[in-house]
């Protein structure tokens, strides 16, 4: 099948090249020249395993191609995806002139019968406004279909996510325009869903909204561990073994980030409130997980003697969760910025995000690796769980600090072993743990 990409960030650029490398003739375009530039010299613009050995892979069988001339990928097409970005606005709505304007081009460009499919994360409606604004807008008198086909895909497992998803969900006007979609997605063999536009829509933000609340619910349970004398720890486990409950994003820490929880639990927010719906367990998400790094770092300057001006503290991870290069949203960013407010000096080293956290905050020290780091702090501050960081020589990482204070924010090290080690151990909902925990 001939496929138009637009957009080629995390979704769209996984998107097409699996596409293709299932043997469609795939064209992703992208407004960023720079970007599409990059991609034509073989160049990946983000991080993702194992996407530049498959981009270089279609690229060379002719079947992955890349443009910024949207109206040339579109007449090509049979299909249309949209995957550009709709990060939020200040009232938690999602920003959606990106959508909009690829319909209006899209729609210019329509030449004959096309399915456009919606893959961005959208409002319930946004189906609706897209027809709208292709059939206003189109100077043919073509037919065309819209569709919602919403994405799971996690940063850092894009590709396998995309490849070997749980479910894959179709929202479709009528069952021929269904399986037109159905048919592309048959050669992985996964479970789909053949629904409406509207459940499609809201199935990824419902979906989305209830792992922030396991993770917001989760860090409450450790807040009250932490004043009990019970461990998280072995908490989360004896709930996750619960076959209705499971154990994954029970993971206590700083909270949730990155581009899509924090956006997407607000706009459903702002969804439920419109329709005179008030989401108060959603709200209450959001609020636990906005207090969850305030919480740690009260806690740090407490150990800090009160202060952290003219402290040094050390930053471990930096991307909003481990195996991606993405800050968007990274409570690394905030706990960075209020220290930064607070007069402390900070070093920082994360395995791939540096480049783009430089961009971020250029006026702090980046490190070479984690030693590098926790030369001379204060205190050391694990953020971001990357693997790198479970097997460091932890004995020269508290010999080469000035105090050996360590705030693991992802509950990553044994707090009993990290004690004996004569840290000064913090971690959340583990502080008066007495067993030890085998795991690393
Ligand atoms: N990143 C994820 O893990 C993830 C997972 C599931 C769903 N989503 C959703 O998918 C959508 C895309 O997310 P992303 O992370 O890939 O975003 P992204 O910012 O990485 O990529 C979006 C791309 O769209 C391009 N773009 C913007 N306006 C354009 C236009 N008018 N014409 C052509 N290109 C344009 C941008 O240049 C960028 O390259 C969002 O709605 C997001 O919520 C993201």
């Amino acid at each position: 099948m001939n496929i138009c990409v637009v957009g080629t960030g995390y979704v769209g650029l996984v998107t097409g090249s699996v596409f293709s490398d299932l043997g469609n003739e795939v064209i992703c375009v992208d407004n960023n020249a720079e970007k599409i530039a990059m991609l034509e010299r073989g160049e990946m613009p983000i991080y993702e395993p194992g996407l530049e050995e498959m981009v270089k892979r279609n690229r060379e069988d002719h079947r992955l191609f890349f443009t910024t001339d949207l109206t040339y990928a579109v007449e090509r097409s049979d299909v249309v995806f949209i995957c550009v970005g709709t990060p939020p606005t200040e009232t938690g709505d999602p920003d959606m002139r990106a959508i909009q304007e690829v319909a209006r081009g899209i729609a210019r460009a329509l030449n004959r019968y096309k399915v456009i499919v919606n893959k961005s994360t959208v409002p319930v409606g946004t189906g609706d406004m897209v027809r709208e604004i292709i059939e206003t807008n189109r100077v043919r008198n073509v037919d065309f279909d819209v569709v919602s086909n919403p994405e799971f895909l996690r940063e850092g497992s894009a590709i396998k996510d995309t490849l070997e998803p749980d479910r894959i969900v179709i929202g479709a006007p009528n069952h021929v325009v269904a399986m037109k979609i159905l048919e592309l997605y048959a050669p992985l063999e996964r479970p789909m869903i053949i629904t409406d536009v509207a459940s499609a829509e809201m199935i990824k933000y419902a979906s989305n909204a209830f792992l922030a609340t396991k993770i917001s619910f989760a860090n409450t349970i450790a807040n009250i561990c932490d004043q009990v004398g019970a461990d998280v720890a072995q908490v989360v486990k004896g709930m996750g073994l619960d076959s209705r409950i499971g154990p994954a994003f029970l993971n206590p820490g700083l909270g949730y980030g990155g581009s899509c929880f924090p956006k997407d639990t607000a706009a459903l927010v702002r969804t439920a409130e419109k329709v005179g719906v008030d989401f108060k367990i959603l709200r209450a998400v959001m609020d636990v997980n906005a207090e969850q790094p305030i919480r740690f770092l009260d806690r740090l300057r407490a150990a800090l003697d009160g202060s952290f001006d003219g402290k040094t503290i050390g930053i471990l991870g930096l991307a909003f969760k481990p195996n991606t290069d993405d800050m968007r949203d990274a409570k690394s960013v905030e706990i960075i910025a209020r220290l930064l407010a607070e007069n402390a000096e900070v070093k920082a080293y994360d395995p791939i995000a540096m480049d783009n956290a430089r961009r971020i905050f250029p006026q702090i020290c980046y490190g070479k690796n984690a030693y590098d780091v926790a030369q001379d702090a204060d205190a050391l501050v694990i953020v971001t769980e990357w693997n790198e960081f479970k097997l460091l020589d932890m004995e020269r990482i508290k010999s080469s600090m000035r105090r050996p204070i360590l705030f693991d924010g992802r509950n990553i090290y044994d707090p009993i072993r990290m004690r004996r080690l004569g840290f000064e151990y913090q971690c959340v909902g583990r502080t008066r743990a007495t067993i030890p925990n085998h795991r690393h």
